[in-house]
């Protein structure tokens, strides 16, 4: 014990670390700082899981197209507790991106932005963009189907916004088109580039939180004016300070625990994401939806009109992020009690609405194509052979129901097709189906000329008259 004291006395003599903890341990924090104070921490020890697990797992990992994906599926399927550590990793990506949208909702509806604070906040912004890019660049590792094509939908979104549309795609897939070159552009940013910016700004976050010390609890009527606010704030310290070291931190201590554990069994008992099929750059017939945290945006593209989309998908992000960076900076003073800044809690309340609402439309999707589809009974055909019973199997079998509901059978990404016998001819029906349309693949190249007269006769066999007891009961009077 007394040759342990020693030898970390003669530590500190040479490195001056162990005054250094103490110090930041000990440092005078505000009274009252409650459990609303914890999540910052959290964010950190989730991504410290992150560097963590992301370390065994590169271990494991060959950041090669031909291989990448047998690499993952050793790691899931044979290596020692692999499948936990996939889903510690993911799992901890979740943690992060959620504790970090509580943190910063937390910092805002509070005004612990405002002076002196001003810069803690726009490092935190930086580190808000820096994670969603970790977790974007990450998904891709996985090398499946899905992976694959949430990010050749991207880049293919990328690639209508005028002007820096082409650049920005080539940017995204490192060429023309996605290739092996991809993944190891995606690797390096996921493992080296974006993980170091993390590291940078984590610590000018960390040493400003120490520089600045911690925002007390807003009081109702207690205005931050830049002239008087470090005056008063150190008066308080220096009569009512607690130090950090019990007295606050116990709290962050005991949450991040709860996270750690939160997050070992979510990956234990839900396990990782489980891997599509393998890649194959033929097969369209994928539903290219991105991890969860970034769904709400995907839905937020799927949603708005077309025209829209190509300003939409990197301005709106932009716009968002500039609003982010600039609005809450120079809003720095004034009162901090969110009693008194109802539009500050209104804009909170309304971005968490819209979030919540798109997330919820992106889990539905009813814009993406429905792969599970059941075919369609002979009930709902109308006939158990001949042309119309033909149609009627290919319209499932050549997939035209994964996006065209008949008789409420089938997908929304198409009209529903039910009554389209009264609405289009022979011609039109013909024309629609071998040329396609905008959202709709040409299947001149795919249905054969017999097969193409079926269809039509089944599609003329859907009008109102069969549609439903009740539409022909109205179509008989
Ligand atoms: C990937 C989804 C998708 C598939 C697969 C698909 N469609 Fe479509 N279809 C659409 C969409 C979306 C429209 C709406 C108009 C547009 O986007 O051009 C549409 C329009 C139509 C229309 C015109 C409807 C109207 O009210 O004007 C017909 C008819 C049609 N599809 C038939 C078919 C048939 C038959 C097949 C299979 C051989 C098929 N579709 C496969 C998405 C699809």
């Amino acid at each position: 014990m007394k040759l342990l004291r020693r030898a970390i006395q003669a530590f500190d003599d040479r490195t001056g670390l162990v005054t250094a903890m103490r110090q930041i341990a000990m440092h005078p924090v505000p009274p009252g700082t409650g459990w609303s104070y914890v999540f910052g921490s959290a964010v950190m020890i989730a991504f410290i899981i992150q560097v963590v697990t992301g370390t065994a797992l590169a271990m494991g990992y060959v950041a090669s197209a031909g291989d990448a994906y047998q690499a993952l599926g050793f790691i899931t399927n044979n290596a020692f507790m692999g499948s936990f550590l996939r889903g510690m990793h993911f799992f901890g990506a979740s943690a992060m991106v959620l504790l970090l949208g509580i943190h910063m909702t937390q910092v805002f509806v509070m005004g612990c932005y405002k002076y002196p604070r001003e810069l803690n906040w726009i490092t935190g912004v930086v580190l808000l963009v820096l994670v969603v890019g970790i977790g974007f660049t990450g998904q891709l590792l996985r090398w499946d189907q899905i992976a694959v094509w949430a990010v050749v939908v991207a880049a293919e979104q990328a690639s209508r916004v005028p002007v820096i549309g082409t650049p920005l795609a080539r940017f995204i897939l490192g060429g023309n088109t996605l290739g092996a070159q991809t993944l190891s552009r995606f690797f390096a940013m996921h493992v080296f580039f974006i993980p170091g910016l993390i590291f940078a700004f984590v610590g000018i976050h960390l040493l400003l939180v120490l520089h600045d010390g911690i925002s007390e609890p807003p009081v109702l009527g207690e205005k931050v004016e830049p002239k008087t606010y470090l005056a008063r704030y150190h008066k308080l310290l220096a009569e009512r300070g607690v130090p950090f070291w019990p007295d606050a931190a116990w709290r962050d201590v005991v949450f991040g625990f709860a996270v750690v554990v939160a997050i070992a069994l979510l990956a234990w008992f839900a396990g990782p994401p489980r891997l599509g099929p393998p890649p194959n750059p033929s097969l369209l017939a994928q539903d290219p939806a991105p991890d969860w945290y970034l769904l709400w945006y995907y839905a937020a593209l799927a949603l708005i009109p077309h025209g829209l989309t190509a300003p939409f998908i990197v301005l709106a992000p932009v716009i968002g992020i500039l609003i982010l960076l600039i609005v809450p900076p120079l809003w720095n003073r004034g009162e901090r009690h969110p009693l008194k800044r109802p539009w500050a809690v209104a804009a909170t309340i309304i971005v968490w609405l819209v979030v919540g609402t798109l997330w919820l439309e992106g889990i539905k999707a009813p814009w993406s194509p429905r792969f599970e589809a059941k075919p369609l009974p002979v009930a709902v055909i109308g006939a158990s052979s001949g042309p119309v019973y033909r149609g009627g199997v290919l319209f499932h079998t050549k997939g035209c129901e994964f996006c065209h509901a008949v008789s409420g059978y089938g997908g929304a990404r198409g009209p529903d097709l039910s009554t389209i016998g009264d609405q289009l001819t022979r011609e039109e029906l013909t024309s629609r189906i071998l040329n396609g349309g905008y959202n709709m693949p040409a299947f001149a190249s795919i249905l054969r000329p017999d097969e193409l007269t079926d269809v039509v006769a089944f599609l003329q066999s859907r009008s109102v008259k069969r549609s439903s007891p009740a539409q022909q009961a109205l179509a008989t009077h």
